[in-house]
């Protein structure tokens, strides 16, 4: 354990709600650079080996004792996320993303069983996901430490069936082998591979972690979410939240004092945190956000799309279609991807359907121009919970430094224009 002291401490040694504020925020200069950063989360949690190193023979001097063993045990860093997952390690003194086995940078955090019982986890068990939808479980984040009282709305928003038990807890039923799972179950097997990924990624066997939660965590689904990890067979030396963990991405740590905004705009929440960072110190001062706006809104959008349009022409539904929405639904994310970088994609669907007339294809063109069409209410609901949160911490736009965009939907030119627009700063 001295070496998860010296892990944490070497990392900032980092509060979460710390002291009072060291400066009188009001006082701050509206004349101060001010610059947006954006890009996807590294979350550099892990410890270098050569500080831990260090630790260990400053405390074998002072103390006389015997010839040193150097214990070089990679603790990893896991962002947990609603619909994706990812893992970092310090490798060669710098924070890397570990490939998951399927060559992948995040994991869906999805979980499923087949009819035949077996256990598919992250891409593959997305995959199957709109043909096997009762025994899939996503979005379990939205579960995790919560009582069956608190998620009566969610409940009626996933696929799979959500339960309570004799305690009022939530548990999740997975009718294909005729069991019910605690969330923290299910967060267990999207760890377990994480970490199993990231021994073989290391070639090191990897047994601690700290792991990352929205800044709006209560004890609650703190402690559910290091039970997760405990099920998985892994010590979870902290709990770090989110916006710290971005912070610390950016190396703010090592700033001065600032006020900082992130806009983490994920796959299916919308977390909005104001901070003061600086000297190791993270204070969170507000927290706001869509716990359902993200990415797969966008996606749904297209897909919309794509149905309507292919109903117009053929006269068929093809959302009642579970194998042909599946499709739909990851051509639609692909095609998402790709107008971050390109202003038009092309979609090609062959044999969506079949009528008797024979097989049926999609094949369109998606401008981005369209894509930002149907999606303009969706980028409309990105500005409320940013005024909301600068309202919350008695802030406006001039007091903010620096804003910080994460999460993967924040690679949309329209998300990156929205931000720029209301905050009247310039990416860097
Ligand atoms: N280049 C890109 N352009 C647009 N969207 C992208 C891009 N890359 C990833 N995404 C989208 O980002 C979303 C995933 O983001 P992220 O991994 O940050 O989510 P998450 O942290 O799991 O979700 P949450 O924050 O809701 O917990 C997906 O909807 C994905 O399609
Ligand atoms: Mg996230």
């Amino acid at each position: 354990m001295a070496s998860s002291a010296a892990q944490i401490h070497i990392l900032g040694g980092i509060g979460f709600a710390t002291t009072s504020s060291k400066r009188n925020l009001n006082a701050k200069s509206t004349s101060l650079p001010r610059t947006a950063f954006f890009g996807t989360r590294t979350n550099p949690f892990s410890t270098p080996t050569s500080a831990f190193l260090r630790i260990n023979t400053r405390n074998a001097s002072r103390y006389s004792v015997g010839p040193l063993r150097v214990v070089n045990e990679k603790v990893v860093g896991i962002d947990l996320g609603t619909t994706n997952s990812a893992v970092a390690a310090m490798e060669g003194g710098k924070p890397t993303i570990v490939t998951n086995a399927e060559g992948q940078r995040t994991t869906p955090s999805v979980v499923a069983y087949t009819k035949s019982g077996d256990r598919l986890v992250g891409q593959i068990a997305k995959r199957q996901a709109v043909v096997n939808p009762e025994n899939t479980f996503f979005s379990v984040k939205r579960f995790i430490g919560r009582r069956m009282s608190e998620v009566d709305e969610e409940a009626k928003q996933v696929s799979y069936r959500v339960v309570k038990d004799e305690n009022g807890n939530v548990k999740l039923e997975c009718p294909a082998i005729g069991k019910q799972f605690a969330a923290e179950e299910i967060s267990a097997q999207v760890l377990r591979k994480l970490v199993d990924d990231a021994s073989r990624f290391l070639n090191e066997k990897v047994t601690k972690a700290v792991v990352t939660v929205p800044a709006y965590f209560n004890d609650s689904q703190r402690t559910a979410t290091k039970d997760a990890g405990r099920i998985a067979g892994l010590e979870v030396l902290r709990i770090i939240n989110e916006p710290t963990a971005a912070s610390l991405a950016y190396g703010f740590e090592r700033k001065s004092n600032e006020t900082i905004l992130v806009f983490d705009l994920g796959g299916g929440t919308f977390d909005v945190s104001v901070l003061e960072v600086g000297d190791g110190v993270f204070e969170v001062l507000s927290t706001s956000g869509d716990t359902h706006l993200g990415g797969d809104d966008f996606d749904k959008r297209v897909v919309d799309w794509l149905a309507s349009n292919f109903k117009k022409d053929e006269g068929i539904d093809l959302l009642k279609d579970k194998q042909a929405l599946q499709r739909l639904t990851e051509a639609a994310e692909k095609a998402k991807i790709e107008l971050s970088s390109l202003t038009q994609t092309n979609m090609s669907l062959p044999f969506i359907t079949a009528t008797a007339d024979g097989p049926k294809h999609i094949e369109t063109t998606l401008t981005r121009a369209k894509f930002e069409e149907l999606c303009s209410d969706l980028l409309d609901r990105c500005k409320t919970p940013v005024e909301n949160s600068l309202r919350d911490a008695k802030l406006s736009f001039s007091d903010i430094d620096e804003v910080i965009l994460v999460g993967g939907s924040t690679r949309i030119p329209a998300v990156q224009e929205v931000v720029s627009t209301i905050s009247n700063m310039v990416y860097v």
